[in-house]
């Protein structure tokens, strides 16, 4: 495990286990408020190159959709975890994901890109609502 890799992963315990308190006190995690614009967000998310890893939808190499791990939970911890990689820790760029300083990419866009990923939702379909799959498991279920 890299230095970076530890720090990042501290970090994503660290919200996470305050999301995770928040989330006891209320019964449900309460999502921060969204101040950015979802359509604008929508076209800067793919000028940004985000879909390269994170899929049209926030389903790919890492997922945000129905995001677990506390960073999508509010949008300054967002654009901490967006910076984090170079304007307050410029000796270890990680190599998993690029630099998204605020002279590449403005407040105000990556709030707007914010917004767009909450409207991310993955609901995948029932197996029985698959015809295909269905008849694979019926089949499965008769023998
Ligand atoms: C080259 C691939 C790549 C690109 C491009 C990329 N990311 Fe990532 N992203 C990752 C990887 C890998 C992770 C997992 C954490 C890590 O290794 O740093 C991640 C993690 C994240 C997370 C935290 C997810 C979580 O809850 O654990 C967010 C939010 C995020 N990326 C947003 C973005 C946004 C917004 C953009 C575009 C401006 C973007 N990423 C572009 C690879 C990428």
């Amino acid at each position: 495990m890299t230095i970076m890799t530890k720090f990042f992963n501290r970090i994503t315990m660290l919200v996470a286990g305050s999301v995770f308190i928040m989330g006891t006190v209320g019964a449900q995690v309460a999502f921060g408020p969204v101040t950015g614009d979802a359509k604008k967000g929508m076209q800067l998310y793919y000028d940004y190159g985000c879909y390269g890893c994170h899929g049209y939808n926030g389903i790919g190499r890492q997922n945000l959709a129905n995001d677990v791990s506390g960073i999508m939970f509010n949008e300054t911890v967002f654009l901490t975890y967006l910076r984090a990689r170079e304007d307050q820790n410029p000796l270890f760029p990680t190599q998993s994901m690029p630099n998204y300083a605020a002279a590449s990419l403005s407040d105000n866009d990556a709030k707007n890109i914010y917004a767009y990923i909450r409207t991310f939702r993955d609901e995948p379909p029932e197996v029985e609502d698959i015809p295909a799959l269905k008849a694979i498991l019926d089949a499965a279920e008769n023998n």
